[in-house]
C-alpha cells in the first residue's frame, strides 16, 4: 500500500489547480513547503554510517483530484536527505522494489568507480546493492538519483531524487538547523495528464525532453516557506530534467551566494540572481525583515544566451516558484561570516591549454554517442587536467563529470564570473562559448570501471550525449598536449 504523502506536504489539503501554475504575480501560495526528512542512519561495527534506502512506487498529491502515481525512496515521492561528515565511512544499503532495474548515483561525490552508481552498476528488481566509501571532500550540497542506461530521465522524473549533504567537522557560521533556517529547495517541473498521471511525453522540439508547466519545490506545488529567523539558508537544487532557472526574488532583493555544487565559496558573494541548469546547486542566504514576504522567482536571463536558451530559462514567462513568509518576530541569526572556505586554484593561468576538448552537439560528444563498451580515455590518478567544453549547436547543454569536483578556468576566454569560481561538478555551456575547467583525479586507479561525463539535460544524456573515462595508475604527464577526440 503506497504511503499517502499529504501529511508530508504539511497536511493543509490545499492544492492549487489553476491554469497559471507559476505565472509571476498570479500564484496563490497555498501549500506549506514539504521538507524531505533526514534519513536515519545506524552505526556498523567499524563506526561507519549506514543508511537503508528502498525504492518503490507510491502516490503523491500534486493537485486536487486523484493522487499521482510516482516513485520514491523510503516514501512515495522523492527521497530522504542523506547527511554525513567529511572523514566518515558511509554505506548505503539500497534495495530496488521497482518493477525494473535502476541505479543510485551520488552526484558530486568523490567515490570509487564501482560505488558510483552509474549505468554499470544496475540493481535488478528485488536486489540490494551496498556501496561503501569514505567521504573525502569539503562540506557541500550534493544529491543522488538513478543513472540507468537510457532510462535516467524517466526514473528521475518519476520521483527518484534526494539531497546528500556533506558537513565539515568545523562549523562555518552559516545557518545550519535543517528544516528551520537551513532549507532544502529541490526545484522540479512536471506535466500532469487530465487523469493526474505524470505526463511522460516529450512535448518539446529538438529532443530537450520534458519541460513541465508545473514547477514544484520538494514536491510541493505553490509552496510557501514559513521563515522564523532573520536569515535563512536555501540549498537550491535544479532537479529538473531540462529546464534552466535563473533564480532571483520578486522584490529584486539581493542575497548572499555562499556555495556552489561542490562546496562553499571563499567568501559570500552578494548578488541578485543565480542561474542553475539541471543538476547544478547553489547555497544562498537570504535576510528578511519581520513580517516580510517575497517570492523566489525564475527570471529571464540577462545576457549571453541565445533565443533557444531563453525558452528554458523562462524567457518570456517569468516563473514564481516559492513564497518566503517571515514571521512577525524573527529569531536572531548570526551575521554572515566574511570568509567561508579555502579555495586554492587548481590552475592559475587562464591561458593554460586544454588537454582534451569536448564538442557537444545534438546527442553527441565529438561526433560520437555513448557506447557502454567504449572507454573514451584514461586519466592518470593524481593528475590535474584542463578540459575545454563547447556546445556547438543551438540546443541548451551543460557538462557534468563524475568523481571530480572541478574549477571553471575560463568562459569564452575570460575569467569566470564570481558565481562560477567555487567547486563545480556541472557547468552550463552556452552555445558557441568554450568553457574550460580544471580537474584533479584523486580516485583509486580502476582501469576496468569507467566514470561518466555527460550533459545533464537528462534526455540528452539518455540519447547518447555521454562518454566514459577511467582513472589509471599515475606516472604519465598530466597536461600533455591533446590527443583530441575530434572526428571532424
Ligand atoms: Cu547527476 Cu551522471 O549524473
Ligand atoms: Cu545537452
Amino acid at each position: 500500500v503506497p504511503a499517502a504523502s499529504a501529511a508530508a506536504l504539511g497536511g493543509a489539503g490545499l492544492w492549487w489547480a489553476g491554469a497559471d501554475l507559476n505565472t509571476a504575480g498570479k500564484v496563490r501560495f497555498v501549500n506549506r513547503l514539504a521538507i524531505p526528512p533526514l534519513a536515519p542512519s545506524r552505526r556498523d561495527g567499524a563506526g561507519g554510517r549506514v543508511f537503508d534506502l528502498r525504492a518503490s512506487g507510491g502516490e503523491h498529491r500534486f493537485r486536487a483530484g486523484r493522487p499521482t502515481p510516482t516513485w520514491g525512496i523510503n516514501g512515495p515521492y522523492l527521497a530522504p536527505t542523506l547527511r554525513a561528515a567529511r572523514g566518515e565511512t558511509v554505506t548505503v544499503r539500497f534495495r530496488n522494489d521497482l518493477p525494473e532495474s535502476t541505479t543510485l548515483h551520488w552526484h558530486g561525490m568523490h567515490v570509487p568507480a564501482r560505488m558510483d552508481g552509474g549505468p554499470h552498476q544496475p540493481v535488478r528488481p528485488g536486489a540490494t546493492w551496498s556501496p561503501t566509501w569514505t567521504v573525502d571532500q569539503p562540506a557541500a550540497t550534493l544529491w543522488y538519483h538513478p543513472h540507468p542506461h537510457g532510462r535516467t530521465a524517466l526514473h528521475v522524473y518519476r520521483g527518484l531524487a534526494g539531497l546528500f549533504i556533506l558537513d565539515d567537522p568545523h562549523p562555518h557560521g552559516l545557518p545550519d538547523r535543517y528544516g528551520i533556517d537551513d532549507i532544502p529547495v529541490i526545484v522540479r517541473d512536471l506535466n500532469l495528464t487530465d487523469h493526474n498521471e505524470l505526463d511522460e511525453r516529450d512535448r518539446e522540439q529538438g529532443g530537450v525532453g520534458i519541460v513541465g508547466d508545473l514547477v514544484t519545490v520538494n514536491g510541493t506545488p505553490a509552496p510557501y516557506l514559513p521563515v522564523t529567523t532573520q536569515r535563512v539558508r536555501l540549498r537550491l537544487l535544479n532537479g529538473s530534467n531540462a529546464r534552466i532557472y535563473r533564480f532571483g526574488f520578486g522584490s529584486g532583493r539581493t542575497f548572499a551566494l555562499v556555495g556552489t555544487d561542490g562546496g562553499l565559496l571563499a567568501a559570500p558573494y552578494e548578488t541578485g540572481h543565480v542561474q542553475l541548469s539541471p543538476g547544478e546547486r547553489a547555497e544562498i542566504v537570504v535576510a528578511l525583515r519581520p513580517g516580510e514576504r517575497d517570492v523566489l522567482r525564475s527570471l529571464p536571463p540577462e545576457t549571453g544566451l541565445n533565443l533557444w536558451d531563453r525558452r528554458w530559462t523562462g524567457g518570456d514567462d517569468t516563473l514564481d516558484v516559492m513564497e518566503l513568509r517571515a514571521a512577525p518576530r524573527l529569531a536572531r541569526s548570526s551575521p554572515l561570516p566574511a570568509r567561508l572556505a579555502e579555495a586554492p586554484r587548481l590552475v592559475t593561468d587562464p591561458a593554460t591549454p586544454p588537454v582534451r576538448r569536448f564538442e557537444l552537439s545534438g546527442f553527441t560528444i565529438n561526433g560520437r554517442s555513448m557506447d557502454m563498451n567504449r572507454v573514451d580515455f584514461a586519466v592518470p590518478q593524481g593528475g590535474t587536467e584542463v578540459w575545454e567544453v563547447t556546445a556547438i549547436d543551438d540546443a541548451p547543454h551543460n557538462f557534468h563529470v563524475h568523481d571530480a569536483q572541478f574549477q571553471v578556468v575560463s568562459v569564452g576566454g575570460r575569467l569566470p564570473p564570481p558565481e562560477l569560481r567555487g567547486w563545480k561538478d556541472t557547468v552550463h555551456t552556452p552555445p558557441g562559448v568554450p568553457v574550460r575547467i580544471a580537474l584533479r583525479f584523486r580516485g583509486e586507479p580502476d582501469p576496468a570501471t569507467p566514470y561518466m561525463f555527460h550533459c545533464h539535460i537528462l534526455n540528452h544524456e539518455d540519447q547518447g550525449l555521454m562518454g566514459q573515462f577511467v582513472v589509471t595508475a599515475p606516472g604519465r604527464s598530466a597536461n600533455r598536449p591533446p590527443a583530441t577526440h575530434h572526428e571532424h
